[in-house]
């Protein structure tokens, strides 16, 4: 197959997260529920991603099983099937490793340098020391996830779009230095006229996640570490609970004030859950002061609650027996071993580094 050939029929499709424990709903609104769509039209493979999780926190490991865990709950309970996707631990998978040390080989480190978070999350984590081989070669180790299954899309956020560009370039890196003999064409004479190239590596593509703006509570972006999030294991009460104490427009002080969805946190999750019906009640209702905040709030708490029902339905059975979701990581891990060891057979031939015993060069005559 050539490059282009490969390219073409190319379904494989590869994302991970960090094992950050349980998940918020802006996790499912930004990537879960797009994984659960992809899922049934591509050969997906999602993965834990723990050894990236090492990258910034490699101090203090003691978490990250109990994270992989639950973010694996929330996955099964999102809808993720094991039927249809290979969902796997990075760790497991130890090829990676294998394939990282190659590509860091020939990776130039002015382009490690150059990635925008490389510089931006060295002054941001103050707190810990990032000046560690390991979280420069970050980009690497992502890289390594994505080639080693061939894959030609990958679903991510707008963070992380600057890294599938620099996997692409490495791709490419690889890809003028070594590949894999295709067919051979030979003139009368018997020398070579005509060589085709096998590349080993596509050129992923990102599926950029349709980037839902998910405010948290205190109306700054959702993220676990500002406390503000709503969980995708939240109980009804929980959420209402929390919902009622989320930052409106400022600018509705008194019942009798009108407000503006537009610039209100919680006109921004009416946006995501609610029907375009709802909004436009909201909308009228907010700027004439006919309805007040609590009501609006108990408006997309319902449609909250209600996304969240059959989610943590699911959830319950990987809850009450754990081992359920460790069985099914650890079976993925087995499938993407499989795929990984196919990728690094070609990845070792077409560097001339099989593990066979060196045949005499062929002589020309
Ligand atoms: N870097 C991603 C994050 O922090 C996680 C990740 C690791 C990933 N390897 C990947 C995502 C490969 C997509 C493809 O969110
Ligand atoms: Fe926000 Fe709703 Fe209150 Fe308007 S009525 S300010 S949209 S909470």
């Amino acid at each position: 197959m050539s490059a282009e050939e490969k390219q073409v029929v190319n379904r494989r499709v590869l994302s991970g997260m960090r094992p950050t424990g349980k998940l918020h709903i802006g996790h499912y609104v930004g990537a879960l529920q797009n994984w659960t769509r992809l899922q049934n039209d591509y050969d997906c493979f999602f993965f834990v991603a723990d050894w990236h999780a090492l990258t910034t926190d490699y101090a203090d490991t003691s978490r990250v099983k109990g994270n992989i865990l639950e973010m694996a709950f929330d996955w099964l309970a999102a809808g993720l099937d094991p039927e249809k996707a290979t969902i796997f631990i990075q760790s497991h998978v130890p090829q990676h490793a294998e394939l990282h040390l190659l590509l860091s080989m020939m990776t130039p480190l002015g382009w490690l340098e150059r990635v925008p978070t490389y510089k931006e999350q060295r002054e941001n984590l103050k707190e810990k020391d990032l000046g560690t081989y390991g979280f420069l070669g970050y980009p690497v180790l992502m890289t390594s996830d994505i080639l080693m299954y061939q894959a030609g899309f990958v679903p991510v956020g707008a963070d992380q779009v600057a890294h599938v560009e620099i996997t692409r370039e490495i791709a490419r890196r690889f890809n003028q230095f070594y590949w894999l003999d295709g067919e051979r064409r030979y003139t009368l004479d018997r020398t070579l006229a005509e060589e085709k190239r096998v590349w080993v590596f596509p050129e992923p593509q990102p599926l950029l996640t349709p980037a839902a703006k998910l405010p948290g509570t205190d109306g700054r972006k959702m993220s676990k570490s500002y406390g503000n999030s709503i969980l995708l294991s939240d109980p009804e009460v929980e959420v209402r609970k929390k919902l009622k104490t989320m930052v409106t427009d400022p600018a509705r002080i008194r019942r009798t004030d009108a407000g503006n969805p537009d610039i209100c946190p919680v006109g921004d999750l009416h946006k995501i859950f609610s029907s375009a019906e709802k909004m436009a009640e909201v909308r009228e209702g907010c700027t004439t002061a006919g309805i007040g905040c609590i009501q609006c709030k108990g408006w997309v708490a319902d449609n909250i609650v209600t996304v969240l029902n059959p989610i943590q339905e699911r959830r319950r059975k990987y809850e009450e027996n754990p081992k359920l979701a460790w069985d099914i990581l650890e079976a993925g891990s087995a499938r993407a071993r499989v795929a990984a060891d196919a990728t690094l057979v070609e990845v070792r031939e077409s560097m001339r580094m099989s593990l066979g015993y060196p045949a005499p060069e062929k002589s020309a005559e």
